[in-house]
C-alpha cells in the first residue's frame, strides 16, 4: 500500500484496494495470509487464484526444493523469497506476523496442495493465535500429476473405485499406522504413496511377506510435470531394483494398483445411453454426476 493517497473506510488507499483483501466468491472476501498450493512443479499447474496472490506479495515462504524455483521467478522475482526449510515454526511464525503487521503483502506457498502432508494448520492455528488471519488457496496434489503423466485414472471403472493418499512408517508414522498393505489388498484401491521414495524397497518387501500380489502393477513417479519428470514401472515384485538403479531416494510418488496400467476399464454408463433411459431419474442423475 502507497501512503500518499487519503485512506478509505476499509484502509485501503482511495482508488487501490488492499491487497491483503481478496475476492473469494462474489461478495465475498478473505483477509489474512493465504496458505497456498504451489502446484505439483509446472508453474502452469498453479492456479490463477495462487498465480494472482503470489505476483501481489512482498514476501512469499515457500518450500524450498519442493516449489519449482521456475514459478518463484516467474511470478514473484521482486517479492523477498524465504524458504521454510530449516526453520522451526517459532522462527517463521514471526517472520510472516511481522511482514504482515508492518502491513507487507504475504503468502505462504506449499509444495502440491498445502491439505496433503503440509502442516499447514498448525502454523495458520499459530498465526490466527497471534491475530494474524490465515486461509487456505488449494493446489494441484502431486498425485493428480503424476495420474496426467501416466495417462491414467486413479478411479477407472470396474478397476479402482477408490483412492488412498498415504505414506509408509517410519519417523512419523509406526508400524501399526502404515495401512499400505491393507489398501492393497483391497483390490480396487489406487494407492499414492507420498514421502516413500527412499522406502520403496521397505515397503514392498511388506507387501510381499504379507502375501500381496507380487504382479499388482507400480510406477513411481519422480517429478511429476518437472521439466525432469521420470517415470518408472514395475510391479511390487520388479520396482525396487528398478528404482535402486535410477538411483531416486526423494521427491517422487508412488502409485500401487491395478489403475496403473490405464487397461482393463469397462466403459461407464454415462456414454452408453444408460444415464437417460428408465424411469429413476435420481439414480440416472446420480450415475451422470459420478462419471462426469
Ligand atoms: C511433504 S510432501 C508434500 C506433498 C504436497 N503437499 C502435495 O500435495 O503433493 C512431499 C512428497 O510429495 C511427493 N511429491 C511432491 N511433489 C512431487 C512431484 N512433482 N512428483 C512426484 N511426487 C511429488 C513426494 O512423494 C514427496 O516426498
Amino acid at each position: 500500500m502507497t501512503g500518499s493517497q487519503p485512506v478509505v473506510d476499509d484502509g485501503t488507499t482511495a482508488g487501490e484496494r488492499d491487497p491483503r483483501v481478496h475476492e473469494k466468491t462474489a461478495g465475498e472476501e478473505q483477509e489474512g495470509i493465504p496458505f497456498i498450493g504451489a502446484g505439483p512443479g509446472d508453474p502452469g499447474l498453479l492456479t490463477v487464484k495462487g498465480r494472482e496472490l503470489v505476483e501481489e506479495a512482498d514476501l512469499v515462504v515457500h518450500a524450498g526444493s519442493l516449489v519449482n524455483s521456475e514459478l518463484l521467478e516467474e511470478f514473484c522475482a521482486d517479492a523477498e523469497q524465504v524458504s521454510s526449510i530449516g526453520k522451526d515454526l517459532e522462527e517463521l511464525i514471526p517472520l510472516m506476523r511481522d511482514a504482515y503487521e508492518a502491513d507487507r503483502t504475504v503468502v505462504r506457498l506449499h509444495s502440491g496442495d498445502p491439505a496433503i502432508y503440509g502442516a499447514a494448520l498448525e502454523q495458520m492455528d499459530a498465526l490466527e493465535h497471534e491475530g494474524v488471519p490465515t486461509y487456505f488457496v488449494p493446489g494441484v496434489t502431486s498425485a493428480f500429476a503424476a495420474s496426467a503423466t501416466l495417462r491414467t485414472q486413479l478411479t477407472l471403472n470396474e478397476v479402482a473405485n477408490h483412492v488412498a493418499f498415504t505414506r509408509p512408517q517410519g519417523k512419523t508414522l509406526s508400524e501399526d499406522e502404515d495401512h499400505i498393505s491393507e489398501f492393497v489388498a483391497m483390490g480396487d484401491v489406487t494407492t499414492c504413496v507420498y514421502l516413500g521414495t527412499h522406502a520403496v524397497r521397505d515397503t514392498m518387501d511388506r507387501l510381499l511377506d504379507d502375501g500381496r500380489d507380487p504382479e499388482t502393477p507400480v510406477a513411481v513417479v519422480y517429478h511429476a510435470s518437472w521439466p525432469d519428470e521420470d517415470v518408472i514401472e514395475g510391479t511390487v515384485g520388479t520396482i525396487a531394483d528398478k528404482v535402486e538403479d535410477a538411483g531416486y531416494r526423494a521427491s517422487a510418488l508412488v502409485v500401487i494398483g491395478e489403475a496403473v496400467s490405464g487397461s482393463g476399464y469397462e466403459r461407464s454408463y454415462l456414454y452408453d445411453g444408460w444415464a437417460n433411459r428408465g424411469s429413476d431419474g435420481e439414480d440416472a442423475a446420480e450415475q451422470t454426476e459420478a462419471d462426469d
